[in-house]
């Protein structure tokens, strides 16, 4: 088999930290390479490297055989490199067509684009791929699943054959996961080469032929994945053995914490998401809201969380009703949230993670007095909680939110929402995108959560996690709940019955 990439001894720093050293890689024509490592292993800075994103202190990389110098990604975009980024690159209030064919405008007389050939263009690639996409929605708008199928077409559409997909697979749901593999191998034999960055082992054993595992900057080697087990690629990962088992005991629920009733919510498409939604939360238990993408699960939590307007209904939280209240005051009701979208909703990218971990709390002491902030207090407050939750970063506190890797700022927001040890926490999606030894820590943090008394309401696509993590789950289904069952009783098909809609559940009578 003939080697497309191979890049050779790579070094790279950042201040304080060596994200890549002495990283040696190769992807084969035609193969899916797998790239397994912790939050914080340099996979993203390795592939930026090689997309021309950053540029390597040491090392050399050959395309096709030939050693190349990749000063940007406009030079990998003519070297048929293509990259599906982490954190995806689109623009918000631009649509679907237009962020596709940006800088690649196909133009008719007097320079106009287009778009009418793009948009045919973009059709035949979308129907090809079998990925779905509203050519003239604006991406604001749209899922974060049809945002990721944006991405992809935005690659093909430049004809790229060395395929980079940084964490794909990290924001879709099971179905979205089994198509998204199914298009990869499609990929594949149309001749494509595919560097394949996830944190789901079945997924790599899925998928995969080689995987190269990082820890902490360095390979660590390159398996076959066919002759490789899952537990022995966890354990080169992490470098100790890791449970996939969630250890709790039952829950013991008390006396209910959130009560919603007959709540209307809307989309920004001005459509009822939520339709007469009734729940009770109660203390000491996990409540999961399980369901496919899309549902209305985020205009629920931007309901709860105070980020969108309601229509009619009432949400109570302990026992006093929030509906109406601005988000400073659910927070000191007792309201945590670990955000679905950690970019928009859970830090201030350009704050140091000093400033980010007090977002909710600077106006208390010692944070503050007389309306006065304390820098030495807020920064060993952060500095702690960060060794506490082993937040990974270059700077500690003083690192600026933009430079974490996604997982570790995904365990700084998580950190921040914990400590604060919320009587009702909302956690949308808490572990998408975390390694499996970051996912085991924060599923006991948030059992300890539960055990203190408080609740967590919980948002997950992943039914593993809803399984292993949730006491009640209640199935919604277009807004409306299907079915609220008990986790120790229902199973992966009664779920997925009820989450597309086939089969309803048992729903109690509220008053
Ligand atoms: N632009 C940057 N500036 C400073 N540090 C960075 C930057 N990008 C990444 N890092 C650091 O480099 C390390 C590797 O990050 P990354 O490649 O994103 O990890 P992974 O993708 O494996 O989770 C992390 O410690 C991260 O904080
Ligand atoms: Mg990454």
């Amino acid at each position: 088999m003939d080697t497309i990439v191979e890049m050779k001894h790579i070094t790279k720093r950042f201040p304080g930290i060596i994200a890549n050293n002495d990283v040696s890689f190769s992807l084969r024509k035609g193969e899916i390479h797998a790239l397994l490592g912790e939050n914080g292993a340099g996979k993203s800075t390795l592939m930026s490297i090689l997309f021309g994103m950053y540029q390597a202190d040491e090392g050399e990389i050959y395309i096709r055989g030939k050693p190349v110098h990749i000063a940007n990604p406009y030079t990998a975009t003519k070297l048929g490199i293509g990259m599906v980024h982490q954190h995806f690159k689109l623009v918000h209030n631009l649509t679907v067509t237009e962020n596709i064919i940006l800088g690649m405008e196909p133009r008719k007389s007097f320079g106009r684009i287009d778009m009418a050939s793009a948009q045919k263009n973009i059709e035949a690639l979308s129907t090809r791929y079998g990925l779905a996409v509203d050519p003239s929605a604006k991406i604001e708008d749209i899922t974060v699943g049809m945002q990721q199928r944006v991405e992809i077409l935005k690659m093909l559409y430049r004809n790229a054959d060395i395929l980079i997909f940084d964490e794909p697979t990290a924001v879709l749901t099971p179905q979205e996961i089994s198509e998204l593999m199914h298009i990869m191998r499609r990929l594949i034999e149309e001749g494509k080469s595919i560097i394949l960055i996830t944190h789901k082992l079945k997924e790599i054993k899925m998928a995969a032929d080689r995987c190269t595992i990082l820890r902490r900057g360095a390979v660590i080697g390159t398996v076959q994945v066919a002759d490789t087990s899952e537990e022995q690629m966890a354990e080169m990962m992490v470098g100790r053995t890791v449970s996939f088992k969630v250890p709790k005991k039952p829950s013991e629920p008390t006396d209910i914490i959130l009560k919603i009733r007959n709540l209307c919510v809307k989309n920004n498409k001005q459509l009822l998401a939520i339709k007469n939604l009734n729940l009770d939360v109660k203390r000491g238990e996990i409540f999961c809201v399980a369901g496919i993408d899309g549902n209305g699960q985020s205009e629920l939590i931007e309901a709860l969380t105070g980020l969108r307007k309601i229509e009619s209904g009432t949400i109570e939280l302990n026992g006093k009703q929030i509906q109406s209240a601005p988000i400073r005051e659910r927070t000191l009701t007792g309201l945590g949230h670990i955000p679905e979208d950690r970019h928009k909703y859970g830090l201030v990218l350009d704050f140091n993670m000093a400033e980010n971990m007090i977002l909710q709390t600077y106006f208390n002491e010692p944070l503050s007095k007389h309306g006065i902030l304390n820098a030495e207090a807020i920064h060993r407050h952060s500095q702690d909680l960060m060794e506490q939750f082993d937040v990974r970063s270059s700077l500690g506190a003083l690192s600026i939110g933009r430079s974490l890797s996604g997982g570790n700022q995904q365990k700084a927001i998580i950190a921040r929402e914990i400590y604060r040890s919320p009587q009702l926490l909302i956690a949308a999606q808490p572990t998408r995108g975390l390694d499996i030894g970051a996912i085991e820590y924060i599923h006991r943090c948030l059992v300890a959560e539960r055990d203190k008394g408080h609740a967590i309401l919980l948002f997950s696509l992943e039914m593993e996690e809803v399984l292993n993590l949730a006491d009640t789950i209640a199935v919604i289904y277009e807004g409306e709940i299907a079915g609220i069952v008990n986790a120790d009783t229902t199973n992966e098909n009664e779920l997925g019955l009820m989450m597309s809609g086939s089969q309803k559940g048992v729903v109690p009578d509220y008053e």
